[in-house]
C-alpha cells in the first residue's frame, strides 16, 4: 500500500508579540483569508501563552489550529513561570513548539531539556514542532549536518518509531531567523535530505517518509513557493511574516 502523501503544515510562531486584543484582530482577518483552503493544508497559530484561551474560541469550527510556544517538561508543580502540556492541551492547543533557537540561545534549552519536554507534550496528547538548526559559526565551519544530526538525535531519544512519526521537525538555521536572509532552496533541500535519511537510519523507511520537516527562517510571501516545492520540505514555520494577515495567509496558499 503506498503511503500517504505527507500533508503540508504552515505554522505561524508569533514570538512575544500581539496582546490578546491584537491577536484578535489579526485572527479574525487571517480567518477569513483562508478558509476556503479548507484542509489542503494544515495551518497552526502559535500566539503568546495568555492570548491561547480567546483565540482559541476565535478559531472555533475554523480550519486553524493552536500551538504552545514552549511547555515544562512537568505536569504540574512549583515552577515558577513555566506552563505545562496538560494546561495547554486543555485549552486547545494541538501542537507546541520545542527547541526554538531563541529558547536555546537565551533560555539555556539544551537537547535534554528539549527531549523532556517532548515526552511531556506526547504524553498529554499533544504533537510536537522540534526545532532543529546550525549557527551561522556552525555552518561557516562546514558542520551544518553534524549540528543538526546531534539535535535530531537528542530530541528524539528514546521515542520509538510509532512516536516519531507523529513529530513535525522543523529545520531553521539561526543565521536566516528573522535576518531577511534566507536559506536558498538547494540548501534547506540538502538538510532535510539529510534528517530524513538519518530518520531512516535510526527508525525505518516507513517512519522517515511519514515525518513531517518544515522549514523555518525567513520565509515570505515571496520565496515560499519555491521552498515548499522542494522534495523534503513539508512546510513552513513562519515567525515575521506571520504577523500579517495577508502575507501569512499568502505563505500558506503557497503551501496548499
Ligand atoms: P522568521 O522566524 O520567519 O522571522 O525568520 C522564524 C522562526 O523563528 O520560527
Amino acid at each position: 500500500m503506498a503511503a500517504e502523501p505527507r500533508r503540508k503544515i504552515i505554522a505561524g510562531n508569533w514570538k512575544m508579540n500581539k496582546t490578546v486584543s491584537e491577536a484578535l484582530a489579526l485572527v479574525r482577518e487571517l480567518r477569513g483569508m483562508v478558509s476556503v483552503l479548507r484542509d489542503k493544508v494544515e495551518i497552526v497559530l502559535a500566539p503568546p501563552f495568555v492570548a491561547l484561551h480567546p483565540v482559541a474560541k476565535a478559531i472555533e469550527d475554523s480550519n486553524l489550529k493552536l500551538a504552545g510556544q514552549n511547555c515544562h517538561w512537568e505536569a504540574l508543580g512549583a515552577f515558577t513561570g513555566e506552563v505545562a502540556a496538560p494546561m495547554l492541551k486543555e485549552v486547545g492547543c494541538a501542537y507546541v513548539i520545542l527547541g526554538h533557537s531563541e529558547r536555546r540561545q537565551y533560555f539555556g534549552e539544551t537537547d535534554e531539556t528539549v527531549n523532556k519536554r517532548a515526552q511531556a507534550v506526547l504524553k498529554a496528547g499533544l504533537l510536537p514542532i522540534l526545532c532543529v538548526g546550525e549557527t551561522l559559526a556552525e555552518r561557516e565551519a562546514g558542520r551544518t549536518l553534524e549540528v543538526v544530526e546531534r539535535q535530531v538525535k537528542g530530541g528524539l531519544a528514546g521515542f520509538g518509531g510509532a512516536e516519531v512519526a507523529r513529530f513535525v521537525l522543523a529545520y531553521e538555521p539561526v543565521w536566516a531567523i528573522g535576518t531577511g536572509r534566507t536559506a536558498t532552496t538547494a540548501q534547506a533541500q540538502e538538510v532535510h535530505a539529510a534528517i530524513r535519511s538519518q530518520l531512516v537510519r535510526l527508525y525505518d523507511g516507513g517512519t522517515a517518509e511519514q515525518v513531517r520537516i518544515q522549514y523555518g527562517g525567513s520565509v515570505k510571501p515571496d520565496n515560499a513557493a519555491e521552498l515548499l516545492g522542494q522534495k523534503d520540505v513539508d512546510g513552513a514555520l513562519v515567525g515575521g511574516a506571520s504577523l500579517k494577515a495577508g502575507d501569512f495567509a499568502a505563505i500558506v496558499k503557497a503551501g496548499a
